[in-house]
């Protein structure tokens, strides 16, 4: 069986060929990105591009299945595009299972919202795919590690609400992803990945107090607050407003969901946000 792995330069990516390789089975791996030379060897590098649908073809020419990474372009309705270009095409190409990361919580959304992206892709792939599964990511602790670490210096952890967050590990959401890709059954199945607790933005504030052996607290604070905090701090609106937007879907609880998805694909337990600060702070 030949698999394709979008994304193959970026950390998902290619933490999901890692996986991969470390399974047995009579798999070929096909790694895909805009910069095939920039990857690894030991396997087959092809150049496709969401933006060039013609690099596309040639990528997923052949392949048996695909794993679609949504890319990181935050720009309204750009993601949302790529992402039915890269089904179309993969359909085109004759690829008879197609796995599609998205996000906890997709439900019905338009641009500008963030969540627009995963509803335009796992809508477009249920109509036209021959066979789907659908990867639902829960949001990364190692991204709120980040966040805590922009928080040191003040002590202060935002949020605009209260909110409860299942934090997967990026490591854990790509064993998960390789289990099932290179397994049997999970056609037409709807994945949550998550880890194996959620935690409040104070639970998250006191374990990284404990942890790092520095005072922070959990502060909730307005939108327009958040968003001039980030723009105050250097980043570009389309981040900020991202940021925001994520924030608003933890309080509405789209992240406040967990399951034993990652343990029953992946074979072993998710690992607890605790650790994974405890691993990154040494
Ligand atoms: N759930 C969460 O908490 C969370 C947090 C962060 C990110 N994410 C999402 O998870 C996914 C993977 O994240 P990551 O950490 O692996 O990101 P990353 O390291 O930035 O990788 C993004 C990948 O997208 C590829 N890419 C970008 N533009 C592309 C294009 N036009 N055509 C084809 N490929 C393109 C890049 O490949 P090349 O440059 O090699 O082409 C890169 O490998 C992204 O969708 C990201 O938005 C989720």
């Amino acid at each position: 069986m030949k698999i394709g792995i979008s994304g193959a330069s970026g950390k998902l990516g290619a933490t999901i060929i890692a996986e991969l390789s470390a399974r047995t089975g009579h798999h070929q791996l096909v790694a895909i990105s805009r910069s095939p030379e920039k990857l690894g060897k030991g396997m087959e590098n092809r150049k496709g591009d969401y933006d060039q649908p013609d690099t596309l073809r040639d990528a997923y020419a052949g392949l048996d299945r695909l794993v679609l990474i949504p890319s990181a372009d935050l720009r309204p309705g750009v993601r949302g595009a790529q992402l039915k270009t890269a089904i179309d095409v993969a359909v085109g190409a004759g690829v008879q299972h197609i796995f599609l990361l998205s996000a906890a919580g997709t439900r019905e959304a338009s641009t500008p919202a963030i969540g627009e992206t995963y509803w335009t892709g796992e809508q477009h792939l249920i109509r036209v795919a021959p066979r789907w599964t659908i990867l639902r990511m829960n949001y990364y602790s190692q991204s709120m590690i980040d966040e805590i670490m922009m928080s040191l210096v003040q002590g202060v952890l935002a949020g605009i609400g209260e909110d409860c967050v299942a934090y997967v590990s990026r490591n854990d959401v790509a064993a998960a992803t390789a289990g099932a890709v290179a397994g049997e059954g999970h056609a037409g199945a709807i994945y949550n990945l998550t880890g194996p607790e959620a935690l409040t933005g104070r639970d998250v504030a006191a374990i990284a107090s404990d942890t790092l052996g520095k005072a922070i607290v959990f502060s909730s604070i307005t939108e327009e607050q958040l968003r001039s905090g980030l723009s105050h701090a250097g980043l570009p609106d389309v981040v900020a407003d991202a940021i925001v937007d994520i924030k608003k879907t933890f309080v509405e609880g789209h992240f406040d969901v967990l399951t034993h998805d990652v343990e029953r694909l992946s074979g072993r337990a998710p690992a607890f946000f605790r650790d994974v600060l405890t691993a990154t702070k040494s």
